[in-house]
């Protein structure tokens, strides 16, 4: 059920379209809450993350509709300030709608978030910045509440630049009175993003993608038409593929100045990277990679969210890596699974030690969360044999067609069972 088969050792070659990013996709469907008419957001991935998202609006009212990558929220109407337990407890993202039922109805209520299990996750910089803003919290019962006759803007300090946290200050932020600042706010990219939706909906954010955000609050938005920016990570992703399994891709629809770190690494162990003027990059394996130190940081540093993948890559290389997590605490769920096909990985704290192999052996492994299911697939690619992914519904909250587009540049690989099935276990 729920699986994916794959047979390694053929190379790679084709092109690949990368599709919309889920991680700007979930914070701009949210804050198409803050008018009171229907935006309509494009290029969105058709994601199980997208599909809750979607859920989470329109069990508070919003009408939803969705037409392939197309998403509208008609958001005229919203009659409840507090999402259900079980769409919020399937994904941590859905916290993001906080910001804005704050700044629109006044008050939130919202059950703790769940997500991938990768770290204890608190949300307490997201609070400290609607407190910051004037809201009453109340936690209790496993849920928050979140009141506010009229937010007013505020200084809010993060004490880590948390991306979620500085997307739900920034949307709770938009309509309130006077001039908000996050310092030591997150620059991702999905940042720049939400902050340009909100703009065209007539906010006035100002210094997204550096450290300080300043937003001046407007008494109300309009709703607007926005498509949302390319997946770094799924791109990544597609550019660790031939690293990995030989051959050559190019990848289109990418900003390759949001690739940097992940390029620079990619040229360190001796894979060509090309940037085309096109918006394409060309990835070619040339020979056996080397073995590179990472360290995730957050952006511009090598995103957590490809740390999974490059391991990967990494039990392959010749000699040795250090791959060091500073983003969460327990984000190496994936080395046992690749230890089953015979990756060579010590964990000793936050980093993790691989002895490059000559060769991963296929097995039957599982998905213990989104990119971790991303890095099996990755290393079932280069293994001899045949391997098997189980619970790949985790892939699916993440990557749009990622058999499929696989399959497609050569890779033998099929899906098997239904997510759906795997999902009610
Ligand atoms: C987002 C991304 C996720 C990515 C992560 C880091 C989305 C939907 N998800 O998650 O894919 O891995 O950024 O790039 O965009 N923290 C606190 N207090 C808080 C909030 C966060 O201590 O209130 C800590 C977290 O425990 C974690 C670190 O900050 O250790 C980073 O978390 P954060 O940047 O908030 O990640 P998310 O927004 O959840």
């Amino acid at each position: 059920m729920g699986s994916l088969i794959i047979k390694g050792g053929v190379p790679l070659h084709g092109r690949v379209r990368v599709g919309g990013a889920k991680n700007a996709s979930l914070p701009i469907l949210a804050a198409s809450l803050l008018s009171g008419g229907s935006s309509t957001v494009e290029d969105v991935p058709e994601l199980l993350d997208v599909e809750t998202m979607c859920g989470v609006l329109s069990s508070i009212g919003a009408r939803v509709s969705r037409s392939r990558n197309k998403v509208t929220v008609d958001a005229t109407e919203i009659s409840s300030f507090s999402p259900p337990y079980d769409l919020v407890r399937a994904m941590r993202a859905s916290f993001l709608v906080m910001g804005p039922l704050l700044a629109r109805m006044g008050c939130a209520r919202i059950a703790l978030p769940g997500g991938c299990a990768i770290g204890s996750r608190p949300i307490d910089l997201h609070l400290k910045g609607f407190a910051a803003l004037g809201a009453e919290i109340e936690i209790g019962y496993g849920q928050i509440e979140a009141r506010a006759d009229r937010l007013e803007g505020a200084r809010v300090y993060l004490d880590f630049p948390s991306v979620g946290a500085t997307e739900n200050i920034m949307m709770a932020a938009v309509l309130a009175s006077g001039t908000t600042m996050i310092e030591n706010a997150a620059q991702e990219p999905e940042i720049v993003d939400l902050a340009n939706f909100l703009n065209s909906m007539g906010a006035h954010v100002r210094g997204a993608g550096t450290t300080v955000l300043r937003i001046e609050g407007v008494p109300e938005l309009e709703p607007t038409t926005y498509m949302v920016v390319p997946d770094r990570i799924e791109a990544g992703t597609f550019m660790i593929a031939p690293a990995i399994a030989g051959g050559s891709l190019v990848i289109e629809n990418v900003v390759s100045e949001h690739l940097k770190p992940i390029t620079a690494k990619l040229r360190e162990c001796g894979v060509t990277v090309n940037e085309n003027d096109d918006g394409s990059m060309f990835v070619e394996r040339n020979g056996r990679p080397r073995g590179v130190d990472i360290k995730t940081m957050p952006y511009p540093g090598f995103p957590t969210d490809l740390q999974a993948q490059f391991m990967a890559l990494m039990t392959t290389c010749s000699g040795s890596s250090v791959i060091t997590e500073t983003v969460f605490e327990n984000r190496f769920m994936h080395v046992a699974e690749l230890m089953r096909m015979g990756a060579g990985i010590k964990i000793d704290g936050r980093s993790a030690i691989v002895e490059g192999q000559n060769k991963l052996l296929g097995a039957q492994v599982k998905c213990t969360d989104l990119r971790a299911g991303a890095a099996l697939v990755l290393a079932g690619l280069a293994a001899e044999g045949q391997t098997e992914v189980s619970d790949i519904y985790h892939v699916d909250r993440g990557y749009e067609n990622f058999h499929s587009k696989l399959a497609s540049v050569g890779a033998d690989i099929v899906r098997v069972g239904s997510a759906e099935a795997e999902r009610a276990v």
